[in-house]
């Protein structure tokens, strides 16, 4: 089934509203893209009443701006970031993509929000086709997954604690940085020297690609309370931190790669920002002759164009979403399945 025109993508489930146009055929037509950051700040991470206040306050400016630098005043379709996330985040998303649907009269379908992290760098120039292995590390989840095509995903191996940006946040927290911690930890880590400090690889020793962040996250911790109150030493821990990260999820990587023969690897989610990460990995893929892909770093955090990429797929597959909308909180990747006809989320 063809989809003749662009589909609106609604990204709501935690601290951005994000909106954007996708056209199958002319690609990303337009973004818009409010941060919270600045609203939760204060309070050291994200409020979940303050989040969903604020996307009601810019979700409906942001579309009509969209619609109108982008001449367009009626998408062929709709689609909406259901889940995973924060419940009355989604459901702002949810009821404002449901009600655009209907009073346009075009179909709305829901997206599953790490599908559209999995799949963002299909949107950059030098795409990689089926079937690939991706590595996912955002704020709630660190997953390997054999993607074998749309909607076809096999988890290998995932965290059994934290996510990766989690532990990013934590230590952000423990060395006094803001929030978001991420970015924050990997500005400091570059000032940073190598060699101080040492903190385990977790889990690198045992067979199997799960990962665990918690052990990591308390020697940090210990390290922090002996010599945190040097500046010299915090930026050498968060240097010794990322270090630890970054070389996990190599070994991990490599080994997946090594057990299912895939000649490619796609790393998305917000960490897939990361610089160090990003070296590490692209400097093995040259040496191994795998193919590394990076979304482009704007496309890794959250936005809207990655929702209204996965709509266009779906919708154009012929799936779609009923007016009876429910959002889901916790949504695991592994229920996802290739698009069908009418589908619940
Ligand atoms: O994908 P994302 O924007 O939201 C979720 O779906 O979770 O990921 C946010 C996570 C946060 O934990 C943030 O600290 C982390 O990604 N992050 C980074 C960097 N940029 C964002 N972590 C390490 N280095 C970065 N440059
Ligand atoms: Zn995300």
């Amino acid at each position: 089934m063809s989809l003749d025109g662009p589909v609106l993508g609604v990204e709501t489930s935690c601290d951005e509203t994000g909106v954007a146009l996708f056209d199958p055929r002319r690609g990303v037509l337009g973004e818009r893209l409010h941060s919270q950051v600045a609203l939760h700040a204060e309070y050291g991470g994200v409020v979940p009443e303050l989040a969903s206040r604020d996307h009601v306050r810019y979700l409906a400016p942001l579309i009509r701006s969209l619609l109108a630098e982008c001449g367009v005043e009626r998408p062929a379709g709709v689609a909406y970031t259901a889940g995973p996330g924060l419940a009355g985040a989604l459901l702002v998303g949810a009821s404002v993509a449901s009600a655009l649907a209907w009073a346009w009269e075009v179909p709305v379908v829901a997206v599953h929000h790490m599908e559209g992290h999995l799949l963002a760098p299909l949107l950059a120039d030098d795409a990689p086709h089926f079937p690939f292995l991706a590595l996912l590390v955002s704020g709630g989840h660190t997953q390997l997954v054999a993607v074998e095509g749309l909607g076809r995903y096999r988890i290998l191996g995932e965290t059994l604690d934290d996510a990766v940006g989690e532990a990013f946040d934590k230590v952000a927290k423990m060395l006094g940085l803001g929030y978001p911690g991420g970015p924050e930890v990997a500005r400091l880590a570059e000032q940073g020297c190598p060699g101080r400090f040492r903190f385990p690889r977790p889990m690198v020793d045992r067979p199997g690609l799960d990962f665990s962040f918690s052990g990591l996250k308390t020697a940090v911790l210990n390290a922090v309370e002996v010599h945190g109150e040097d500046p010299r030493a915090r930026a050498d821990i968060a240097h010794a931190f990322q270090e630890a990260v970054v070389e996990t999820l190599l070994v991990k990587c490599r080994r997946a790669v090594a057990a299912t023969g895939m000649e490619r690897l796609v790393v998305a989610g917000g960490v897939g920002a990361n610089r160090r990460l990003r070296e590490v990995l692209l400097a093995w893929g040259r040496q191994d002759g795998v193919g590394v892909f990076f979304p482009p770093p704007a496309l890794c955090t959250d936005n809207g164009t990655m929702i209204a990429h996965v709509g266009a797929l779906r919708l154009a597959a012929g799936e779609r979403s009923g007016w009876a909308f429910t959002v889901r909180p916790r949504w695991p990747l592994s229920e996802l399945a290739p698009p069908g006809g009418l589908a619940g989320c």
